[in-house]
């Protein structure tokens, strides 16, 4: 089931959306994280630095697993979300690095790289909580319109409006990469429990689809809808077509 969470401003949104990811941390073993790239969780990931800070949750002994990755953007590049989850989310929860999964985008055999992350997944015993971002089109990782809600890890290809929206990460649309490894969309329902956050009105229409259509393919966060227990955290311009 979905339950919705509307936050007023930005400092509630990211306390309601981290006080979903804090009490869905299992007690008594160290935590599986599923943590997402994106403008929307920034603040849920400093929101949650600040409790790590405060001595409130300790992610010392987390594994923490990332949903995509773009292929084909050189070593190096400040947006691959090696780099960017490295920056956003283990330096400041204090995970441990030995323990954060990114798919490698520069990986020869993506095949092999995409079942080699879901072994990982696997053994790790799975993800207490994903944390989503939500495209414009409702594609959650890379799991752009289309996607077989059957769907694991695997390599995939960028639709044309994540190209345009993600240009603003980039010089410009040109440098956008057009490949990608992502979580399938039956990879994600596995995590035991999924926060989903979005934010403003270019999402209203993406979360209004994801909540009441019928789901299909067409908009790929239909998909939660089969979930036991995802958690909405949208702000009242997200939520404002509900
Ligand atoms: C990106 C990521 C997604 C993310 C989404 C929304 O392309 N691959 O995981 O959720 O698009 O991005 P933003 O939060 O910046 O709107």
């Amino acid at each position: 089931s979905m339950r919705l969470r509307i936050a007023r401003d930005a400092a509630e949104h990211a306390r309601l959306a981290a006080d979903a990811v804090v009490s869905a941390l299992p007690a008594g073993r160290a935590p599986v994280l599923g943590v997402a790239t994106g403008s929307s969780p920034n603040g849920v990931y400093a929101e949650l630095a600040r409790r790590v800070a405060a001595g409130e949750v300790d992610l010392r002994e987390a594994t923490a697993f990332a949903l995509d990755e773009y292929v084909g953007l050189p070593v190096g590049h400040p947006q691959r979300y090696r780099t960017v989850v490295h920056e956003l989310v283990t330096v400041p929860l204090g995970l441990d690095p030995a323990r954060v999964h990114v798919p490698d985008g520069g990986a020869p055999d993506l095949a092999a790289e995409a079942a080699a992350f879901e072994r990982r997944i696997r053994d790790a015993g799975g993800i207490d909580v994903q944390l989503l971002g939500i495209g414009r089109n409702a594609h959650i990782g890379f799991n752009e319109p289309g996607s077989a809600f059957a769907s694991r890890t695997r390599e995939a290809l960028l639709a044309e409006e994540t190209i345009a929206d993600n240009a603003r990460f980039f010089a410009g649309a040109d440098e956008v990469p057009r490949r990608c490894i992502t979580q399938g969309i039956a990879t994600i329902l596995e995590a035991r429990r999924i926060v989903l956050v979005a934010q403003g009105l270019r999402k209203a229409d993406a979360v209004r689809h994801a909540v009441e259509d019928a789901p299909s393919p067409a908009w790929p966060a239909t998909a939660l809808q089969a979930h036991p227990d995802v958690v909405l955290v949208l702000d009242e311009e997200a939520a404002s077509l509900l």
